[in-house]
C-alpha cells in the first residue's frame, strides 16, 4: 500500500495516523514475502488492533469537537473493523490462506474506508472552515 496524497484528508495527526496504519501493513506484507506467516500474523493483527483503536479515538475525537453529524455511523463503521480485527489477533494461528485473506481484508477495508468515509469528513470540515470564513463579520 503506496501513500500517495490522494490519501490525504486535511488534518495532520489524521493523516499522520494513516501514513503510520500504511507502514504497519507494509511491514506485515515484507515479512509474509519473507516467510515468517505465522508469528508475524499475531503480531501484526495486535499491533493493527491497538493502534487502529488508538486512531478511531483520535479521530471521533476531532468528530465530536467539530460536530461531525455522520459521527455515529462513521464510530459503527471504526467499532466493526476494530473488533473484526481484534478477534482475530486472539483466535491463535491462522493458515497461510487466511493470512493472505486478512492481507486483502484490512488492505481493501483501510483504503476503502479513507477515500471515502474519512475523506467526507475531511471535506466537511473544509466546507465548515469555509462557511465560518465566511460568516465573520467583515470588518
Ligand atoms: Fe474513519
Ligand atoms: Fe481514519
Amino acid at each position: 500500500m503506496d501513500w500517495n496524497p490522494a490519501y490525504a484528508i486535511g488534518p495532520e495527526a489524521i493523516d499522520a495516523d494513516h501514513q503510520r496504519l500504511f507502514q504497519l501493513f507494509n511491514q506485515f506484507t515484507a515479512a509474509i514475502a519473507a516467510g515468517e506467516t505465522r508469528e508475524s500474523a499475531n503480531r501484526f493483527l495486535r499491533e493493527l488492533a491497538d493502534y487502529s483503536e488508538y486512531h478511531f479515538r483520535r479521530e471521533e475525537g476531532l468528530m465530536r469537537a467539530t460536530g461531525y453529524p455522520d459521527a455515529a455511523r462513521h464510530a459503527s463503521m471504526h467499532a466493526g473493523f476494530a473488533s473484526f480485527v481484534r478477534k482475530q489477533s486472539t483466535t491463535g494461528d491462522h493458515d497461510l490462506e487466511e493470512v493472505q485473506f486478512l492481507q486483502n481484508y484490512v488492505e481493501m477495508w483501510l483504503c476503502g474506508h479513507i477515500l471515502v468515509m474519512d475523506k467526507w469528513f475531511g471535506e466537511w470540515l473544509d466546507g465548515r472552515a469555509g462557511k465560518n470564513a465566511a460568516a465573520e463579520p467583515i470588518s
